[in-house]
């Protein structure tokens, strides 16, 4: 895959010129966000942990082979972050779901080990309230057996309120677990995209 960064914005005003179909990665702080992002793109380092949890505001754009873009969003739901910046969160998240003018689609990461919270259910909302296509990726797969995990995807379907058939991608970037299907969603998706 050839990667290429393209730009940070705070807002839907600082998008690239260029319309190209958008995957957004979206979850909580910790959910293995940029190990995922960077296991999809065959990258080491790409999405860099980012110092301070819930400091970044800004979209991060990144084009992949010159057919869409990545758009990375910031961790939400970490624990120590002040009401302003909560605020700012949701005001981005908001604004960046809700807007109907380019096509977006949204893996939202799920940490396979928690059950979904009240920040995950509201992003859940957002993203069904836009009618945007959307993924669920249960992350870090590895550190749930087998025979539970069955149990934890239902309780991750369930809690947040999402359609039964919901695409539902177990991953795990430690074990390199899930890319291709992440891959195959991307690309009927990308399909669907060019022929409406
Ligand atoms: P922030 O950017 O800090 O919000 O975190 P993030 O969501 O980008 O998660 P990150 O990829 O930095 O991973 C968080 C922690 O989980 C790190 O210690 C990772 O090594 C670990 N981790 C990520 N993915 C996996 C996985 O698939 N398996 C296991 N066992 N650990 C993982
Ligand atoms: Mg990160």
């Amino acid at each position: 895959m050839h990667v290429e960064f393209v730009t940070s914005t705070p807002d839907l005003a600082g998008r690239p010129d260029t319309v190209l179909p958008e995957f957004a990665f979206l979850g909580r702080s910790n959910c293995g966000k940029s190990s995922l992002i960077n296991l999809f793109l065959e990258r080491r380092d790409l999405a860099r942990t980012s110092g301070k949890p819930g400091k970044t505001r800004l979209l991060n754009y990144f084009i992949v082979d010159d057919r869409f873009y990545l758009v990375d969003l910031p961790g939400y739901g970490f624990a120590k972050v002040s009401k302003v910046q909560r605020e700012q969160w949701r005001r981005l998240f908001r604004t960046y779901l809700a807007a109907q003018d380019r096509p977006v689609a949204v893996f939202h990461l799920m940490d396979v080990r928690h059950r979904p919270t009240a920040d995950d259910r509201e992003v859940a909302g957002w993203i069904r309230e836009a009618g945007h296509p959307c993924a669920i990726a249960a992350t870090k797969i590895d550190k749930v057996g087998g025979p539970r995990r069955a149990g934890h995807y239902r309780e991750i379907v369930g809690g947040l309120g999402a359609d039964p058939d919901t695409p539902f991608i177990p991953t795990s970037a430690a074990k390199g677990f899930g890319r291709q299907e992440m891959l195959a969603w991307v690309e009927a998706l990308l399909e669907a995209n060019r022929e409406a």
